[in-house]
């Protein structure tokens, strides 16, 4: 049976599926074409959650691929997660390109979005168009995020109508970092609990197909998920979401120092590494590897 792309995922019987989360229709469904923004619009219809994790490379991606993830974001906390640097700000967007084709070369199944970093799109909607067009041309990606609610509304309109589906961000939104003064909780009190709304609203409207809440308390985001059509995805944003994102190294232990509140570590990855890379330099240092079984003749 082949996928119409305009209908969502039906399941195929007899087809035993790699990773398949427990009553997930969108991931365990048809296993010939990677999920799609319309797969995702379904699925807030019938009410299922679903996960998305960040993602950096083809090794990871291909990972959290076969564990059934539907939706990877290449975001640009590869900042900080994975390039070394302090924030997203200096993220540039090379980089993404670089990193979203590597996510797309890794997976199979999963909806690729590639993030837009500081400075790709803010100048104006034709800026947002030519960068959003690279991260589709060059990396592949099925779909972009960007952060900003009203004020990213016209971008998001113009890209959606020359057929780029937009994932939005609003809440707290890390590129902000500065203007911020770092990552406090938003839309707390009734006039930043409205904005929250409008921006929401604002970026349905502009027709994007889903939008991240960052960092929000849990009653309002709420509140959004049930005032709009489009799945919400929600990080520290509490249980009320359409569906829920971490970041990989976050979720899995790798970080190092603390992490936030809202993160739950799911492994203890960096434990895991260090102790092989301790082990492995104990042995070669002790000269018992190679071990004959490792060894040509
Ligand atoms: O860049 C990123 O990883 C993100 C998620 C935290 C939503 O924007």
């Amino acid at each position: 049976m082949n996928a119409s792309p305009l209908s969502p995922a039906q399941p195929q019987s007899g087809q035993p599926q790699t990773g398949q989360q427990q009553g997930s229709t969108l991931y365990g469904g048809v296993t010939n074409r990677r999920v799609t923004v319309r797969d995702l619009a379904a699925a807030k219809q019938r009410g299922e959650r679903w996960a998305m994790l960040t993602a950096y490379d083809a090794l990871t991606g291909g990972v959290f691929d076969e564990a059934g993830i539907p939706v990877l974001l290449v975001g640009d906390s590869a900042g900080n997660c994975h390039l070394g640097y302090e924030t997203t700000v200096p993220v540039t967007m090379d980089q993404m390109v670089m990193l979203s084709a590597a996510v797309v070369r890794g997976t199979k199944r999963a909806l690729i979005i590639g993030d837009m970093p500081f400075g790709s799109y803010q100048e104006s909607p034709a800026q947002a168009m030519h960068n959003a067009a690279r991260l589709m041309k060059e990396a592949g990606v099925g779909a972009v995020k960007l952060e900003g609610g009203e004020r990213s509304a016209r971008s998001i309109e113009l890209l959606v109508e020359a057929g780029i589906p937009v994932m939005a961000h609003i809440g707290l939104t890390p590129q902000s970092v500065h203007a911020f003064g770092g990552y406090p909780v938003q839309g707390r009190g009734d006039e930043a609990a409205h904005q929250l709304l409008r921006d929401a609203k604002a970026v349905q409207q502009a027709g994007a197909f889903s939008v991240v809440l960052e960092a929000v308390p849990a009653e309002l985001a709420t509140q959004v998920t049930e005032q709009l059509a489009i799945p919400t995805v929600g990080i520290g944003a509490g249980a009320g979401t359409d569906a829920q994102v971490l970041v990989w190294t976050d979720m899995a232990g790798m970080t190092a120092g603390r992490v936030p509140k809202f993160v739950k570590q799911y492994a203890d990855l960096r434990a895991v590494l260090g102790d092989a890379a301790r082990e492995f330099a104990t042995e070669v240092g002790a000269g018992t590897f190679p071990a004959p079984e490792h060894t040509f003749k």
